[in-house]
């Protein structure tokens, strides 16, 4: 399956009534089992586009649309926000068996397939703890585990690590990492952090601002695994680099305006 944007651009009102334009002319392909990481500077219409993608923003113009989905029906999404956004009154294991209650699957089979989220996200032991009783990585953990329970065809994520801490962060991306290749789902991950776009992607949709739009789009040539490993330091920061000087200006007008 593969996901199509196809010029699609997004007006907003502005304060004053007026329309502003937060996206224009944006077409992307985000094909069977790749992973595009979107970057740019605040305000650049990241969010705008994934919620679109999502469905749950409407395009103003162009359109998106999937390919190659085998059966005769919409394709199924799961978003994961910066804020993961769990039950408090309900345990890990009742957060993550929550996309499932409407499923017409027999409960020994969502049983199973609970298990099997809260072992791949590794909160095994933390079935019946509440959120309230986690770490904030444990938290998205088991915020993915929810996401991905439902077998989505599409996942969308939107910085889901930003609160995290610096160490949580690199332990959760490399979880992320391990986990995706599991599962090899289509996605589109957006980030500030170029690091973590390079060590995640695929491709890198870079956009500028105002109105946003795509500036350039980076493969990663490198192994998936071990990226930021000593042998590919080099690469791996001729990548960061590069972005950063696509972002620089637009990402400093960003900050004289905040
Ligand atoms: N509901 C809304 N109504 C009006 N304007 C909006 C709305 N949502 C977003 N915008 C505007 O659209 C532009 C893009 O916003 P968006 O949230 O998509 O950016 P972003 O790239 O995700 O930013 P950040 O990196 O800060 O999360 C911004 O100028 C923002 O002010
Ligand atoms: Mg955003």
């Amino acid at each position: 399956m593969r996901i199509v944007i196809d010029h699609v651009g997004k007006q907003y009102a502005g304060p004053d009534g007026s329309p502003v334009t937060a996206l224009e002319d944006i077409c992307l392909c985000i094909e069977e089992e790749e992973f595009v990481v979107l970057v740019g500077p605040s305000g650049c219409g990241k969010s705008t586009l994934l919620n679109m993608v999502g469905g749950l923003l409407a395009p103003s113009s162009g359109r998106i649309f999937v390919e190659g989905l085998a059966e005769d029906r919409d394709p199924s999404v799961g978003m994961v926000f910066q804020e993961v956004g769990l039950f408090p009154w309900r345990t890990v294991e009742e957060n993550i068996g929550f996309g499932l209650e409407e499923s017409s699957l027999p409960p020994e089979q969502k049983q199973q397939r609970i298990d099997r989220h809260i072992e791949l996200v590794g909160l095994s032991g933390f079935e019946n703890s509440y959120p309230h009783q986690l770490s904030g990585g444990m938290r998205q953990r088991a915020g993915i585990a929810r996401t991905l329970a439902i077998q989505p065809d599409l996942l969308l994520m939107d910085e889901p690590f930003s609160a995290l801490d610096a160490q949580t962060r690199t332990l959760m991306q490399e979880e992320l990492l391990r986990i995706w290749e599991q599962h090899r789902l289509s996605t589109l991950y957006v980030t500030h952090n170029i690091q973590e776009a390079v060590y995640l992607a695929d491709r890198v949709v870079v956009l500028s601002r105002r109105p946003g739009r795509i500036n350039r789009i980076i493969p990663i040539d490198m192994p998936r695994r071990g990226r930021d490993g000593a042998e590919h330091i080099a690469r791996f920061n001729g990548y960061c680099d590069l972005i950063w000087n696509l972002i620089r200006k637009d990402a400093e007008e960003a900050l004289r305006e905040v």
